[in-house]
């Protein structure tokens, strides 16, 4: 018997010292395991008489179990401590930002498109997009500039080589030098009633302060039955007072000329030029904002749209323009020089909501 306790007294201190799974594995093979020394002392039980085989057998199943106990009660704390550690090792800092400073900003540009579009898909507008590489028939003839019309050159258009094997316009491949392109892919595929804004890039051949050969233009064009001036007028001044947050905003239409509008109109609105400071909304001062008009029968005809059923109007605005007065924005090329510092201040960040009226 005193054997038994020896041996008892053995295993379960290597029981005990066993600081892994793996090597309580080892003790539990060297004791219970086939060739283990309690299974052999089992083995013995065969050539004991019935007696002591009784007596010997209980004590070893004893041994047995209480080894067996030993060795789950060893593997439950080392599992513990395992877990524990990786708890601790893996543990999150909940109390860190889950939000780390932003490192990219959107751009003034983006960010304009954006809030502009909120307020005319209000109106009920859906967004149109076409190419920005155009023929002529797109950016001039469809829109009423006849061949040789003086306000071709107003347009200090970036012209392609010559398409080879055509001639005259046909040939002409050039970069859009506004949105109004897009009016005409749209009435040329959608049948009225039309309700579209178009924002996207244009280019000009001009460089200075107030141009950059690439600037971003956003377009309207409505076509239904009925349509008329003062619907233009109530939609362009209701855009306005909701972008630049100034309720009464002031707003005048005076007479211009567009070929592809008849009647044209340049809308300003009310501003301040006081100290040298420009604050919209304010004093009685004007500031040019866009131009806008009737669409011109031709320009119908042109799109394949009877002007005798259906009319409408148009406008164009310059978003970079906008934008500047918008967010204080000085000089129109900084737009586009991608200085980190510029962006970093005149950015936005994803969650920013700079107006709280889009909301
Ligand atoms: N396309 C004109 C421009 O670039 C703006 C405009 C658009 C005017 C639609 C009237 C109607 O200056």
């Amino acid at each position: 018997m005193s054997n038994i306790d020896a041996l008892k007294k053995e295993i379960v201190e290597t029981v005990k010292a066993a600081n892994d799974i793996n090597s309580l594995e080892e003790v539990r093979v060297s004791a219970l395991g086939k060739k283990g020394k309690v299974t052999g002392l089992m083995a013995g039980l065969g050539q004991m008489t019935p007696d002591q085989r009784k007596e010997m057998g209980q004590a070893l199943n004893r041994l047995k179990d209480e080894i067996t106990a030993e060795i789950e009660a060893r593997a439950n704390t080392l599992k513990s401590a395992a877990l524990n550690e990786r708890l601790q090792k893996e543990k999150v800092d909940v109390t860190l930002s889950p939000r780390p400073q932003a490192k990219g900003t959107i751009h003034p540009i983006s960010q304009t498109i954006e809030e502009m579009t909120v307020i005319f898909a209000d109106m009920g507008f859906s967004v149109a997009e076409g190419p920005e590489i155009e023929d002529d028939f797109h950016n001039f003839t469809a829109l009423n500039f006849p061949p040789g019309h003086p306000a071709r050159q107003m347009h200090d258009t970036f012209y392609f080589p010559d398409v080879a094997g055509k001639t005259g316009l046909d040939a002409k491949r050039l970069l859009r030098t506004h949105t109004s392109t897009v009016q005409v892919h749209v009435m040329q595929t959608q049948k009225p009633p039309i309700r579209v804004i178009i924002p996207g890039r244009t280019y000009r051949s001009d460089y200075d302060m107030t141009h950059t050969p690439m600037f971003h233009q956003m377009e309207g064009l409505l076509i239904d039955k009925t349509a008329h001036m003062g619907h233009l007028k109530g939609c362009l001044i209701e855009f306005c007072r909701r972008f630049f947050e100034v309720d009464d905003l002031k707003a005048r239409f005076r007479p211009s000329f567009f070929p592809f509008t008849e009647p044209s109109a340049e809308m300003d609105i009310g501003c301040s030029r006081a100290g040298g400071e420009l604050k919209i909304g304010e004093g009685n001062d004007w500031l040019e904002i866009l131009g806008c008009g009737m669409v011109h029968p031709n320009v119908l005809k042109s799109c394949g749209i009877d002007p005798n059923e259906y009319q409408g109007f148009a406008f164009g605005m310059g978003i970079e323009r906008v934008a500047m007065l918008k967010y204080g924005i000085p000089d129109l090329r900084t737009f586009f020089e991608s200085d980190l510092r510029w962006l970093k201040h005149y950015g936005f960040g994803p969650m920013e909501q700079p107006n709280p009226a889009l909301s």
